[in-house]
């Protein structure tokens, strides 16, 4: 059985990891806008991801008896001035991320749950991935500034990303 605490922490990283997701989805439609189809590719599966995220957290709350309630997800913002204006706000959204993970293992350790902690570690590996690879992009793009064929080739190897379900945890 679930804490109310822990139960009311985790409904809260539902709602976060599917506003992940609509923040890259809006990040999709807004690189699609913008004619980079890779880049638009690339944040389609990462929001796809988010919404994996979303349902491991989703079935733990509901495989401990807890009870599963989805609330209001905020709109995101729509509109980035450039690629890399959009993935250093990608990288800035993981770190916060990955602040609210690990407020949830301290939740978890300070109600002595640890089969929640233990699921959670899964989430804490996960977001050293998230924030590498978004860091990494800014990186590039930062490298490449407004060299256009370096840009296209970018696009072009980030459209190469596709969507595989995680291993089991
Ligand atoms: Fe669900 Fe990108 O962390």
């Amino acid at each position: 059985m679930l804490k109310e605490r822990i139960e009311k922490a985790l409904n809260d990283q539902v709602n976060a990891e599917v506003f992940s997701a609509y923040l890259y989805l809006s990040m999709s439609a807004s690189f699609s806008e913008m004619n980079f189809s890779g880049f638009a590719q690339w944040m389609k599966v990462q929001a796809s991801e988010e919404m994996v995220h979303a349902m491991k957290i989703y079935d733990f709350i509901i495989e401990r008896g807890g009870r599963v309630t989805l609330t209001q997800i905020d709109s995101p913002e729509t509109v980035w001035e450039s690629p890399l204006a959009a993935f250093e706000a990608a990288y800035k959204h993981e770190q916060y991320v990955t602040g609210r993970i690990n407020d949830l293992v301290d939740i978890a350790i300070e109600e002595k749950d640890h089969a929640s902690n233990i699921f959670l570690q899964w989430f804490v590996t996960e977001q050293v991935e998230e924030e590498a690879s978004a860091d990494e992009i800014v990186q590039k793009l930062k490298l490449v500034g407004t060299q256009g064929n370096a840009i296209f080739m970018l696009d072009r190897e980030l459209g190469a990303r596709a969507f595989t379900l995680p291993a089991a945890s």
